[in-house]
């Protein structure tokens, strides 16, 4: 992650339909990277290549899954060295749609967060609780011990941490900036406890969750909240216009 920059990452999921409709996305986002934003972008795999080719320079690329060997009889799965070699620059894993519609376990989770590492991605890690009121500090525990697991000191570093409260993920309900950022400062304690204080005080953590053009700057304006992963807002050109005018304006301090 840039230093001094917040970082917005558009996830796009399984969107858009057609590589026409996807072309047209990039084109309107290319060239549009804010002062003081890191903007990345995550299409579906099958895109990758053509977004990077039209992103422009300043636009980087994410991939929203990677597998954890680098070759071999893994059908219909893509490994961390090819990300690479196609110009990743970040990985989003642990992603709750992966943990929960598709049956991703804390090892696959960990596993491929060291193969991330290992080929030089820096990987996305999302986290959060899945019920509103639901025991945030132990499911923050159990996932980041659990992803962490075996990740070496020297390597936290290279990690970014998205806190994503599953609830507030596609209702347009979003979290408070305030228990966002309570959250985020959870996230650095609980790595904290693994690496340190000293490794950990300046862990990049994003917000994600109904992130839009009216709350980013909120969100983002908070010292201890690095950047925003963004969903809905980021598949229409003036929306996620509207989410980087409002990351600007957040980010002020
Ligand atoms: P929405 O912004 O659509 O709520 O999605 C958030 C998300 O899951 C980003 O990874």
């Amino acid at each position: 992650m840039e230093k001094n920059k917040k970082l917005i990452v558009a996830n796009w999921k399984m969107n858009p339909q057609t590589a026409e409709e996807a072309l047209r996305l990039v084109k309107n986002i290319a060239g549009r990277a804010a002062r003081g934003v890191e903007l990345a972008i995550a299409p579906p795999f099958v895109y990758l290549d053509m977004v990077k080719k039209n992103c422009g320079r300043e636009i980087k690329l994410a991939a929203q899954n990677v597998h954890w060997e680098e070759r071999g009889a893994f059908t219909g799965e893509i490994s961390a060295p090819m990300l690479k070699n196609i110009g990743c620059d970040y990985v989003i894993i642990g992603h709750s749609e992966r943990r929960y519609k598709m049956g991703e376990t804390g090892e696959m989770i960990n596993l491929k967060i060291k193969s991330a590492l290992r080929h030089g991605l820096v990987p996305i890690l999302a986290v959060g609780e899945r019920e509103k009121n639901g025991d945030i500090k132990k499911t923050l525990a159990e996932q980041l011990t659990g992803a962490l697991e075996g990740v070496g000191a020297s390597e936290i570093g290279r990690l970014v941490i998205a806190y994503e409260p599953v609830w507030a993920i596609g209702t347009g309900v979003s979290d408070t900036p305030d228990h966002a950022l309570s959250a985020a400062l959870l996230i650095r304690k609980i790595a904290g406890g693994i690496y340190g204080k000293e490794l950990t005080e300046n862990l990049p953590v994003l917000y994600g969750g109904s992130v839009s053009g009216k709350n980013t700057g909120e969100f983002i304006g908070q010292k201890g909240i690095d950047g925003a992963l963004v969903g809905g807002a980021s598949l229409e050109a003036e929306n996620f216009e509207a989410v980087l005018a409002s990351a600007v304006s957040g980010d002020a301090e």
